[in-house]
């Protein structure tokens, strides 16, 4: 079950449909990595997922939260591994690579999901360069770094790597998101970048450039409240669906309004925000 739209949130994020057939066709058997799966839309995508024959990686930090939701999936079809590991500690991450690799089966999906964002205006940021060192560190080092050691296993497969992004990087910088928004930036042009090469070794990629999701990483941005915003749990149906029919790329139908306002008004933009920030 989905939660309920509001009429705007129908017209601007209609329904996904999984077609169940081709998705349990396609996943069968196979071995899916989520990272960030103790939360919002990876653990969304996890308790979908579960419902299919697949082996399914969740890796995050929250231990209990991981055992909490294995134990909630018992009844359910898939196999279920959990992986507390911190991506941002080498350590953690070199033995989760490790397990990784001895996996009987081998990998075919990796979707890229765990992030950190940070909202807050520069002025107050002047003495918190660790915003920016720890938003790059979970937002961009953390997938590179899997990614560069679980490669050869998706090349093995011929698998399919994801990335959970955001429409932000496609569109004009807002103010106060100077350090997620760069560091998300960061990751899909390096996975754009490679995204390219993998697919001459036969390996598919989509990147999901996502509006606002109603997850716990909008919930401390008061503005946000009222504001639409998708469900985890539909962002976890387009997920599924990339799974039997890969497209390199998903972004709301609105997105291209988006994009062309982006491209022709950057002057407009860069007059009008800081006479309405004075304002505010
Ligand atoms: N929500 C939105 O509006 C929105 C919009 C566009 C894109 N996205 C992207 O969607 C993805 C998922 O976000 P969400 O909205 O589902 O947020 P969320 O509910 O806060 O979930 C984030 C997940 O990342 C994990 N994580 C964070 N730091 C980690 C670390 N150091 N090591 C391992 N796992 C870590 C968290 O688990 P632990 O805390 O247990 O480690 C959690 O499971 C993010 O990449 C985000 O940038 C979100």
């Amino acid at each position: 079950m989905l939660p309920k739209y509001s009429f705007l949130e129908h017209l601007l994020f209609p329904p996904t449909k999984v077609h169940q057939k081709k998705l349990r066709q396609a996943s069968q058997q196979k071995t899916i990595l989520i990272t960030g799966a103790s939360y919002g839309i990876g653990e969304a995508s996890a308790r979908l997922l579960a419902a299919y024959d697949v082996h399914l990686i969740l890796v995050a930090r929250t231990a209990s939260k991981l055992t909490a939701l294995k134990k909630s999936l018992e009844d359910q079809t898939a196999q279920i591994s959990i992986y507390p590991t911190d991506l941002t500690q080498v350590e953690e991450v070199e033995a989760l690579l490790l397990a990784l690799k001895k996996l009987p089966n081998g990998l075919d999906v990796l979707i890229s999901n765990a992030g950190h964002s940070i909202q807050r205006p520069i002025q107050k940021s002047l003495e918190r360069f660790h915003d920016f060192e720890r938003t790059m560190a979970i937002n961009y080092f953390a997938p590179v770094r899997l990614f560069l050691g679980l490669m050869p296993l998706l090349e093995k497969r011929k698998g399919h790597m994801m990335n959970i992004s955001a429409i932000n990087v496609l569109l004009l910088p807002a103010p106060h998101w100077a350090a997620y928004q760069a560091s998300k930036t960061a990751f899909d042009q390096w996975f754009r970048s490679v995204a390219i090469e993998m697919e001459s070794y036969g390996v598919s990629s989509t990147s999901l450039y996502l509006p606002l999701v109603r997850t716990r990483m909008i919930a401390p941005t008061k503005a946000y409240q009222n504001v639409p915003a998708m469900s985890p749990e539909h962002v976890a149906r387009l997920i599924a669906k990339s799974l039997y029919r890969p497209k390199r790329t998903w972004m709301p139908w609105w997105s291209i309004f988006a994009r062309l306002g982006s491209f022709f008004c950057r002057g407009l933009w860069e007059f009008l925000v800081p006479k309405f920030l004075q304002k505010s």
